[in-house]
């Protein structure tokens, strides 16, 4: 299936009829498929037998055979695998390994790209997301903090309240109530409590990274994506935020982008490694970091490259 970008942006009973359009989207598959290049096949089979022994996991977001092209250039070859519901997923690889445009083509933010073209299928909860025609509902269910903050030009308090009140949420206590439990998700409450009414962006980088962070969890996303968040921010709040994190994964699924591989390490159940625009690697977080089965993933991972 071919997806282009800019498509048409109506009829919402499209999403529900597609519900059992993906036979690909298992629910009992107890850990992410493996996908490695082509030539590996064997291995690729056994891990994937391997995987699905082991629990029952339910896929959230499924990507099949997907290759994302920038006009005639590949930025994705070929990259299939599972992310399981209620897990941190992480996927590293060194600069322009295509990390980014794995994301992008989660919440459909790619069709913003007109050169972008995408091939393949990049499904949630088993819907292909090519034939969701109400994309914003789609973009609803799904955070995205992006390494370059973006603050609404509004206050700190409206920044985060924002969502919610489009979603129709009015009393000033639930309100309120819900603005403070974001911030202090985001570990920026104590910094803007008392200047709630200030501009967000008259907030330091840093800050304003968590205030984005704060709004998209304003709206209880069920898939929260995370590109380098903390690159602007300082170890403490970093640590603060990962325990917060943790404790998200309860409500909703991560896919956590980084370029820490020990903040990976710390934080994910699986880890996808990319290179150069493939998937070289996607297992459990553990196995990646003690015995990964690819040697580009062990000389990655221990920092002899990237
Ligand atoms: N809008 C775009 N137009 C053209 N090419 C793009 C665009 N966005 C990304 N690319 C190219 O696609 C490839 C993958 O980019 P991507 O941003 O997904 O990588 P990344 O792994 O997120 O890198 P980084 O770690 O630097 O953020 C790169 O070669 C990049 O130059
Ligand atoms: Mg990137």
């Amino acid at each position: 299936m071919v997806t282009q970008a800019n498509r048409n942006l109506t009829d919402a009973s499209a999403d529900a009829s597609a519900a059992t359009s993906n036979p690909a989207a298992t629910p009992g598959v107890g850990g992410p498929h493996v996908a490695f290049p082509r030539g590996n096949m064997p291995e690729r089979k056994a891990r994937m037998t391997a995987a699905t022994t082991n629990g029952a996991a339910t896929e959230k977001i499924g990507f099949r055979d997907v290759d994302v092209f920038y006009g005639g250039k590949k930025a994705i070859q070929d990259i299939t695998l599972s992310i399981p519901k209620n897990t941190i997923f992480a996927i590293i690889g060194p600069a322009n390994s295509g990390k980014t445009t794995l994301l992008k083509c989660i919440n459909r933010t790619i069709d913003f790209i007109t050169s972008a073209r995408v091939q393949g299928d990049v499904a949630v909860d088993g819907v292909s997301v090519s034939r969701m025609r109400n994309v914003f509902a789609l973009r609803r269910r799904i955070g995205m903090v992006f390494p370059l903050p973006v603050g609404l030009p509004m206050s700190i308090y409206d920044n985060v309240a924002y969502g919610p009140r489009m979603s129709g949420m009015r009393r000033g206590a639930e309100l309120d109530a819900l603005v403070e439990k974001c911030l202090r998700q985001s570990a920026l409450w104590d910094e803007v409590k008392d200047r709630l009414h200030m501009l967000g962006t008259k907030l330091s980088g840093g800050q304003q990274q968590r205030l984005t962070l704060a709004r998209a969890l304003s709206l209880r996303p069920e898939i929260l994506c995370l590109d380098e968040f903390s690159i602007a921010i300082d170890p403490v709040t970093t640590m603060k935020i990962e325990d917060v994190l943790l404790e998200l994964k309860n409500e909703m699924t991560i896919v956590l982008v980084t370029n820490l591989v020990q903040q990976a390490h710390r934080l994910s159940d699986y880890t996808a490694f990319l290179n150069d625009s493939r998937l070289i690697e996607v297992d459990r977080t553990e196995k990646i970091f003690s015995e990964p089965a690819q040697q580009l993933t062990h000389d990655y991972v221990s920092g002899h490259f990237g």
